[in-house]
């Protein structure tokens, strides 16, 4: 295959305006080939039928040729710029060519189709090289723009513009900028200034609104085409007012005051502020600014007005004061800011709080004063005289409250307790601030007292006296005792104790028991008042407590007579078989003492008034007896007529009720001497063996008299010793044990007659054994019925106790004198 080579020789040519030919010197190289290339170069924008080539000359084809050959253009655009003149071999602008659409800011611009012919097939590419014409001038997106700059701006301020747009290329399109005029803006920068880059004036001058308040600027773009072509736009600037005055508050620090517990919307404090500016410059608006924590929510500032409210709670005792900072605030932004100082003034509305650290709700009786019962914490969250705090107690208790520090207070005692007196207290605190009126609060603490024993048991009299009648039964209740005791419980429970003591060599419980519970007083033995008339003993009251505490009490026993002793005759001596006569001289005086009846009565008072009588005589009006003395007198002359022998029945009767008696044999012999006596008296038959059964008699007594000497001495003995084995028996078991009593202790008689011959005191022993068939046994029953009590009301006659007849009572035989 050959190639054609083809040198296409281009003039360079610059862009005019001409729409002329341009010369090619075009080399074609046929190398046999079907195609040979040609280019060509048309500046855009040429109008339709202009020239662009002339292909037959440069392809080397003639006019025969490309018209059999039927030329013609393929392209695979949809639009044909170029078309083929087949007659004449050229190819001429079909439609208009804008470079910027065909190729935008691409730097070359091209069109490339075929020329194809057939018969044979030939195609010869051809390029068509659009080159830029200067058809665009730099445009601004607007032509007007409009910039507000206030006064303030300082020189070196920078306000971007939107830039101008070429759509040529080359020098066609933008080259440069300018501003007219520039006595207050400059452009940032002369260079060229690439497509998309904003431009930016520079302020070079202070602007004055009072001087310029409107500024008109133009902005040039130019390209670098021939013509050279520009773009403006106007920019209006509009000098703003700068805010050169800022509000000014009238006052640098406001200071008020308000009560705590105000009511929402109450007026606290108004503000101003001035601004000399004029319009929205002039216009302020207050606000609250960085005020701390809940300042936002108790305070409100009206905007216009600068009127401050209350909107929150205001508490004294969370806020004392506080501080609003508020500002001010024109249209153009500037402010002025000062604060409010308020005050919160306390109101007594927290009532004091008492809290008790310590408190023991019960204290022992016998606590010192000082003790200290509680300790309590009182509150007040008021301030000044509305938080001072008292505290004080109810009067005429023996407590006080002690301030220690920080509103602590002890609660002490304050004086002497006694249960007894009161066992419990309520001590009511009472805390009260200064405020006016004062709030006060009221706490009442129950305190009990621990029983003590300090109180000993008390009997209700001091002593006391019982009456008993003798020959009571054992084991009889004779009164009972009371003791009481102040104290609690077992500090109060008392025992009766007996206290030991002796009573005529014989324990006292031998005599008396006490019921240890009741207080009851037993007699243990049946009493005999001519053995034992009075017996005081005492009784213990001894109470639980430890140590115990005790009292005790004498008790006077009186055992009271009963006539249960006949009058005994002690002279004259009466036997059976003695025969003794009293002698009376005939010549005796009226009145003559012949002999005295001595009689005794072991029983006392009335029982032992006795009194004489005479009951029989021989010859009635010759004696008579003293009733009083038993003195028998001669009641007159004796004579001769008058029997020696005379026998006379004296009865001796006391007073008791009833009374008892015993009678006596006088023998009076009426003789002037003993012979005449024994003569008179010799007649009785058994005079002889009188005189010698008398001599044996009194030996035989003697015999027998010591014989009992010594069976008593044993017997006595033996009683002694068993009696104190009973006795002590008797105090464990109280059981039905026999009680012997102990020798007859010798009761004392007195004389009844002023003119007695027997003044002193007889004593004499009779030994119970001489009473042979009669048992001196006392069986004591058991402690049950027949309780006599005394009365608590506190009767002064003590009961007396009814004697029972005892079968075994009699007088000795031995010293009966039978009566007629
Ligand atoms: C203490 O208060 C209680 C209850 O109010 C009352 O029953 C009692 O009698 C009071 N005691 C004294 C000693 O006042
Ligand atoms: C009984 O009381 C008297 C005086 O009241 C006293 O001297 C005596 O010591 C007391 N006896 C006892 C055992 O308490």
């Amino acid at each position: 295959m050959g190639f054609m080579c083809c040198k296409i020789a281009r003039r360079n040519m610059d862009c005019t305006m001409k729409w002329q030919v341009r010369y090619f010197i075009v080399s074609l190289c046929f190398i046999e080939a079907v195609f040979s290339h040609v280019r060509y170069s048309i500046p855009e924008e040429m109008t339709k039928g202009s020239f662009v080539g002339n292909f037959a000359q440069d392809l080397g084809l003639d006019i025969k040729r490309i018209v059999s050959g039927r030329a013609r253009i393929f392209t695979t655009d949809s639009i044909e710029y170029v078309d083929l003149i087949r007659d004449k071999g050229i190819l001429v602008v079909k439609e208009r060519i804008d470079r910027e659409m065909l190729c935008g800011k691409a730097g070359q611009c091209y069109l490339n189709f075929q020329i194809v012919l057939d018969k044979p097939i030939e195609f010869h590419p051809v390029t068509v090289e659009i080159t830029d014409v200067n058809d665009n001038a730099p445009v601004f997106p607007k032509n007007e723009l409009r910039l507000e700059i206030s006064e303030s701006a300082l020189p070196g301020a920078r306000f971007v513009l939107e830039s101008a747009v070429d759509l040529d290329v080359g020098v066609n399109t933008l080259q440069s900028y300018t501003l007219k005029p520039t006595d207050h803006f400059n452009l940032k920068s002369q260079s060229l200034p690439s497509a998309s880059k904003n431009v930016e004036i520079v302020l070079q001058t202070q602007l004055d609104r009072e001087k310029d308040e409107e500024i008109s600027l133009l902005l040039i773009a130019t390209d670098g085409g021939d013509p050279q072509m520009s773009g403006t736009v106007k920019i209006h600037i509009t000098v703003l007012d700068a805010n050169d005055n800022a509000p000014v508050f009238s006052q640098a620090v406001y200071k008020t005051a308000v009560v705590e517990n105000a009511i929402k919307g109450s007026f606290v404090a108004k503000v101003t502020a001035s601004d000399v500016d004029k319009g929205s410059n002039g216009q302020v608006t207050y606000s609250m600014s960085h005020s701390s924590d809940d300042v936002d929510e108790i305070f409100e500032i009206d905007q216009q007005s600068g009127e401050v409210k209350v909107i929150g709670k205001i508490d004294f005792e969370k806020n004392r004061d506080f501080q609003v900072n508020i500002q001010a605030t024109d249209g153009g932004g500037l402010i002025d800011s000062s604060k409010i100082l308020i005050e919160v003034k306390d109101i007594n509305d927290n009532i004091p709080v008492i809290s008790v650290v310590s408190f023991s709700d019960s204290v022992p009786e016998d606590a010192v004063p000082g003790t200290v019962i509680a300790v309590f914490n009182v509150q007040d969250l008021d301030s000044g005289n509305n938080g001072q705090i008292h505290c004080s107690i109810n009067e005429n208790i023996p407590f006080k409250v002690t301030s220690s520090s920080n509103n602590f207070y002890s609660l002490v005692i304050d004086g002497k307790l006694d249960r007894e007196q009161q066992p419990e207290f309520n001590i009511t605190i009472t805390a009260y601030d200064e405020g006016v009126p004062p709030l006060s609060i009221n706490m009442t603490l129950v305190l009990r007292l621990i029983d003590v024993n300090d109180n000993a048991p008390i009997f209700e009299k001091s002593s006391y006296t019982a009456y008993v009648t003798e020959n009571n039964t054992p084991g009889l209740s004779i009164f009972s005792l009371k003791a009481r005791d102040a104290d609690w419980n077992q500090n109060a429970r008392i025992s009766y104790i007996l206290e030991e003591t002796q009573i005529n060599g014989a324990p006292v419980s031998s005599y008396i028991s006490v019921n240890s519970e009741s207080g009851v007083i037993h007699a243990v033995r049946s009493f005999d008042y001519e053995q034992i008339k009075n017996f005081k003993f005492q009784v213990k009251a001894q109470d639980g407590g430890s140590p115990p505490l005790s009292s005790n009490v004498t008790v006077s026993i009186c055992i009271e007579d009963q006539n249960d002793n006949s009058p005994q005759i002690l002279y004259p001596v009466q036997s059976g078989v003695s025969l003794v006569a009293e002698m009376v001289a005939r010549s005796a005086d009226v009145g003559y003492l012949v002999t005295k009846v001595v009689a005794v009565d072991a029983d006392s008072g009335q029982n032992a008034w006795l009194s004489y009588k005479l009951l029989k005589a021989t010859d009635r009006a010759l004696f008579e007896v003293g009733s009083q003395n038993g003195e028998i007198r001669t009641s007159r002359q004796v004579s001769d007529k008058d029997a020696v022998k005379q026998r006379l029945v004296v009865v001796v009767e006391d007073n008791g009720q009833p009374s008892r008696s015993a009678t006596v044999n006088v023998n009076v012999a009426v003789a002037d001497s003993f012979p005449e006596v024994l003569s008179e008296f010799s007649d009785f038959t058994h005079d002889k063996d009188y005189n010698d059964s008398l001599t044996f008699y009194l030996v035989l007594s003697l015999a027998v008299v010591s014989f009992l000497f010594i069976v008593s001495v044993i017997v006595l003995v033996s009683v002694k010793v068993y009696r104190w084995r009973q006795s002590r028996l008797f105090y464990k078991s109280n059981g039905n044990l026999p009680v012997i009593p102990s020798a007859y202790y010798p009761p004392r008689y007195a004389d009844v007659g002023a003119t007695g011959t027997l003044q002193h005191v007889y004593n004499y022993e009779v030994c119970m054994t001489t009473d042979s068939g009669k048992s001196e046994y006392r069986y004591i029953r058991p402690v049950s019925q027949n309780l006599v009590n005394v009365d608590s009301s506190g009767a002064e006659t003590m009961p007396h106790i009814q004697k029972e007849k005892l079968p075994t009572e009699s007088t000795d035989p031995s010293l009966e004198v039978s009566a007629y």
